[in-house]
């Protein structure tokens, strides 16, 4: 069998191999799946250090002034904290716990911006303790919290630019009703009152995730520049993936030529992409343990997965593809669902694989933003590994769960 090409959905560089068989980064997945086991999140490398590229080179070729900064909420890992540090990006934690991850992964300090609509004093004083870059301030009770404990902290403001852009409500953030930030009305005394003992050195708005559309990204710098002049602005993340091969997101280049327009000249525009980093890099392989047909209804093919793994089908309705690993193709439709004690546990609704079997090992692309990010232990299931592969190498960057793992935090009563 000739090398068949993939559509964008997948990893970059991988193909479906000679057997039939799903390969990225070199590495034939059905292979993987007897060494690692299953269910499993493997990432090809290559593909992260290339989108990395992709932005840089876009933001490069139109200004000399800017910022990519890894949004590590989407995918964070060890391994990717390192591979996006060793690609030059800055990186934007979400909590203590990603600060800790970032550090390990051997960020610079000072290349760390933290948010969060409530971070804690402990994340705070931690924050200022490691002497990070920046931290974006959200509220008057932060920039109290903030002049306390870490006077003289360079700080960010966050506005909400009342924006509404086009996607889940649940991951839209831009709009004015919305738990982050200042309300753009209030910008003028937080701007005052974060001068007094703190170092303001820009503004930051993020409007969502998963946006397809690109003008609400021109628009978002023009009304931040109009609230001041500073000599930084932070425009977020947001841009779109595509989860299936009908998803047509603008290109990163696109994104770049529409974010940089509305910002004006002389500033340097940070951009905090985390999914369109790692989304497409990553796909989740599993083995079909069930298939059960309904005469008339419907047939269920049950993988080791489910909501522990994946959520977002749960949380969003968000859509995804699958494949048998190495059987490409359709002919029987059918609806592919977790193995939680739950209705609501369908990871694909509308599925169309090639005569599903026992056994077989099934992959669902774009799971990589988001996915090992959102992982628990409903059920008490383990959490999959995270698997990189590059040039026809495979490595475990997080070991599976086991058991012992999920009493690891009991406190046992004393005898
Ligand atoms: N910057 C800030 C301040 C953010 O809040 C986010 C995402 C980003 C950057 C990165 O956005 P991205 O480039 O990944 O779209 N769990 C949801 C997504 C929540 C996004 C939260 N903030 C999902 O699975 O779709």
């Amino acid at each position: 069998m000739a090398a068949v090409g993939l559509s964008h959905v997948y990893p970059l560089g991988s193909r479906l191999n000679e057997r039939g068989a799903f390969e990225l980064g070199g590495c034939d997945v059905v292979e993987l799946a007897s060494e690692f086991g299953t269910p499993a999140y493997v990432y090809a490398e290559d593909d992260m250090r290339a989108r990395a590229r992709e932005y840089v080179e876009a933001f490069r070729a139109r200004s000399e002034r800017f910022e990519i900064v890894y949004a590590s909420k989407a995918f964070p890992c060890t391994a990717a904290y390192r591979l996006f540090a060793e690609e030059g990006l800055s990186c934007d934690v979400a909590s203590g716990g990603e600060l800790y991850l970032a550090l390990k992964g051997g960020f610079a300090p000072e290349r760390l911006y933290l948010h969060g609509n409530n971070k804690t004093e402990a994340e705070l004083a931690y924050a200022a303790e490691t002497g990070i870059g920046c931290v974006i301030a959200d509220s008057f009770d932060e920039l109290e919290r903030l002049e306390r404990i870490a006077p003289g902290q360079r700080v960010m403001l966050r506005v909400t630019p009342g924006i509404k852009a086009l996607t889940h409500s649940y991951i839209s953030t831009g709009q004015e009703d919305s738990k982050f930030g200042f309300p753009l009305e209030q910008a003028p005394a937080a701007i005052e009152r974060a001068q007094r003992k703190l170092d303001l050195v820009g503004l930051h708005a993020h409007i969502g995730s998963q946006i397809f559309e690109l003008e609400p990204f021109v628009k978002l710098g023009e009304i931040l520049s109009a609230i001041g002049d500073y000599p930084l602005l932070n425009l977020g993340g947001g841009l779109g993936i595509a989860y299936t091969a009908a998803d047509r997101p603008p290109s990163i280049d696109d994104y770049a030529e529409r974010l940089l327009s509305g910002a004006p000249d002389g500033v340097t525009v940070l951009c905090e992409p985390g999914r369109s980093l790692v989304g497409n890099a990553g796909v989740t392989i599993y083995t079909v343990g069930t298939v059960k047909q309904i005469p008339g209804v419907r047939t269920y093919v049950a993988v080791d997965g489910g909501m522990f793994e994946n959520l977002r089908p749960m949380l969003y309705d968000a859509v995804y593809e699958a494949e048998i690993a190495d059987r490409f193709g359709g002919g029987t439709p059918c609806r592919i669902a977790g193995m939680h004690c739950e209705s609501g546990d369908i990871i694909v609704r509308e599925a169309d694989l090639a005569e599903p079997r026992v056994g077989d090992v099934l992959v669902i692309p774009a799971t990589g933003a988001y996915g090992h990010a959102m992982a628990n232990n409903y059920n008490a299931l383990p959490r999959p590994p995270v698997i990189f592969c590059s040039n026809g190498n495979a490595r475990a960057v997080v070991r599976r769960e086991t058991y012992a793992d999920l009493a690891l935090r009991d406190v046992e009563p004393e005898a």
